[in-house]
């Protein structure tokens, strides 16, 4: 299948739009084998009409200006799918697409014609066979939203190709495919315009996609803001100066401010561009967000970054969390912030899945069997071990929806064994003891692997398996599963020490895994902090 672009951005290979029309024409050769061809009018020498009617008197089918219109025509009418691609221009086609539409005229015969499709009062018969064309409109505009925007360009679309003989995508706040930092909120929409095109070679965009596509990629006002920010010029009347690039860069990192997570506290994040020896003050309140440059506050947090790192992270260049553990940026203050970014700052995060599709692994999936085993042998008896041997039985199935790491079916299988163990010989410290090591043992030995335990279940809230790259959180992981597994080696030795069966040690081995647990979230909250306020 013959695909046409028609691309008619003055901005050429740069243009929005065109974005969109790739991934449209991508999509499309997932479904049938096609052949992408791209006319880019921006290089193209087209002349405006000169309205002499040579085409239809003096030469039939041919202009008389010797520009690269000919060349255009040809490939017209040997597509199959015609896109036009093409940005809003006041509310219509940009200049060089209606030269070359006007330029189409030889094309048509001169003779008068009736529509069937009641579209204006005639038309002018094809010269040649168009017939089994289709059309495609694919076109981004400034505004928030492409609704009521399109009403001259579908008029004149109606005419050339016949009432709602077409195909249209039209996405408002065209100019954010523009912006790399965004690239988490186009690239979700250029995966929409990818299946409508494959959709679209099947036989129509289903309606389930055009609800998709008419989606906003921000909330009005976040885009408005935004959009306002990117062009540094002030809206007060009469100031013409342009501002600073670090600071437009700061308002619009603050226009992407999430105002639904204010949580009752006003927020002060400094901006400190140690490079550029500025800062910049982003108050998140409830109403949004403002910036300042001047009487700067008591900051809440304080981001101290060479301005360049700040725009690698913006850019997606490298993780946030990333250069942090890098020590390319260092914080002080309230590190609440930094932990809870995506939630401030408004980028979605995707959804939580794993790469087998189903829910990241929880670690009580892990710690279910244990615990029953722990409980239930020292306070019930040996008898009992039915219980922890059947609940290690069963809690892989009722984790049947998560994800299950080897440490959940290590501990199931040995917490298993271990009950049947106890109900086989009637002794309860011995399996007790051996459970220790074992759970101790686990946590260790992953110390010597590339996750430590508490990793395999946590990083998904640190973004999945990027978070294996972020060195602040391997650290402060590679800790915890040390402590973790020294700690029950040294229950074990108690245990042993103790018997197992003393009310001293029944009491500790309650006790002190609470202490544990004191620490570890102490520890989680206490280290992360206190790395990121370390220079480099
Ligand atoms: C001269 C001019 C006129 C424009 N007119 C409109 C308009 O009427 N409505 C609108 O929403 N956006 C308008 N825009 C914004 C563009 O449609 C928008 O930036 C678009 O995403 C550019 O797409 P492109 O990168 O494919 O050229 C206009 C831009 C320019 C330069």
């Amino acid at each position: 299948m013959k695909i046409l672009i028609i691309n008619g951005s003055p901005k050429g290979e740069r243009s929005n739009s065109l974005r969109l029309a790739n991934a449209f024409a991508e999509g499309m050769g997932t479904r049938v084998s096609t052949e992408v061809e791209t006319v880019d009018l921006s290089k193209l020498d087209i002349r405006s009409c000169k309205g002499c009617f040579g085409c239809w008197k003096a030469t039939p089918g041919k202009c008389v200006i010797k520009d690269d219109m000919p060349s255009v025509i040809e490939k017209l009418i040997a597509a199959d799918v015609i896109v036009y691609s093409f940005p809003l221009y006041y509310f219509s086609v940009p200049g060089i697409l209606k030269n070359m539409i006007d330029r189409m005229l030889p094309m048509v015969l001169p003779f008068m014609a009736e529509r069937s499709d009641g579209v204006g009062s005639g038309s002018h018969p094809a010269r040649y066979d168009m017939s089994g064309k289709r059309y495609v409109l694919i076109s981004t505009c400034g505004f928030y939203s492409a609704k009521g925007n399109y009403d001259a360009v579908c008029g004149m679309f109606d005419h050339i190709c016949g009432k709602d003989n077409y195909e249209k995508i039209f996405c408002g706040q065209g100019e954010l495919f523009a912006i790399d930092a965004l690239r988490a909120q186009t690239s979700a929409y250029l995966d929409t315009v990818n299946k409508a095109g494959a959709e679209f070679a099947g036989s129509r965009i289903s309606d389930e996609t055009r609800e998709e596509l008419s989606r906003l990629l921000f909330p009005k006002e976040q885009f408005e803001a935004m959009a306002d920010a990117s062009w540094g010029v002030s809206k007060d009347e009469g100031n013409t100066e342009k501002a600073d690039d670090s600071l437009i860069f700061t308002r619009q990192m603050a226009a992407l401010y999430n105002k639904n997570s204010f949580d009752g506290n006003e927020r002060i994040l400094e901006m400190h561009y140690t490079d550029l020896d500025k800062r910049y003050q982003i108050i998140l309140g409830k109403d949004g967000s403002t910036v300042i440059d001047s009487d700067l506050r008591e900051a809440s947090t304080v981001i101290n970054t060479p301005y360049t790192v700040w725009v690698d992270i913006a850019d997606g260049k490298i993780s946030g969390t990333e250069a942090l553990g890098k020590h390319l940026y260092t914080v002080n203050g309230d590190f609440s912030l930094m932990v809870n970014w995506d939630r401030y700052f408004g980028v979605e995060k995707p959804a939580d899945k794993t790469v087998s599709g189903k829910k990241p692994p929880v670690m009580s999936a892990m710690l279910i069997p244990w615990c029953v085993f722990w409980v239930i042998l020292p306070w019930l008896g040996a008898q009992w071990a039915i219980i922890p041997l059947a609940v290690a039985a069963l809690t892989p199935a009722f984790m049947i929806k998560h994800e299950l790491t080897i440490y959940d079916r290590l501990s199931a299988g040995a917490a298993a064994i271990l009950s049947a163990a106890a109900l086989i010989t009637g002794d309860t410290i011995m399996p007790r003891i051996i459970s220790y090591v074992i759970f101790g043992g686990m946590w260790l030995i992953s110390c010597f692997t590339k996750e430590p335990l508490c990793a395999a279940y946590v990083k998904y809230n640190y973004g999945g398996e990027s978070a294996l790259d972020n060195p602040l959180f391997m650290k402060t992981n590679y800790i915890l599963a040390a402590c973790w597994g020294i700690f029950y080696l040294l229950t074990a030795a108690l245990a042993w020490v103790l018997g197992g069966h003393t009310a001293i040690f029944s009491i500790l081995s309650n006790i002190l895994p609470a202490a544990m647990g004191a620490f570890t979230a102490f520890f989680i909250n206490w280290y992360p902090k206190h790395l990121a306020s370390l220079p480099q």
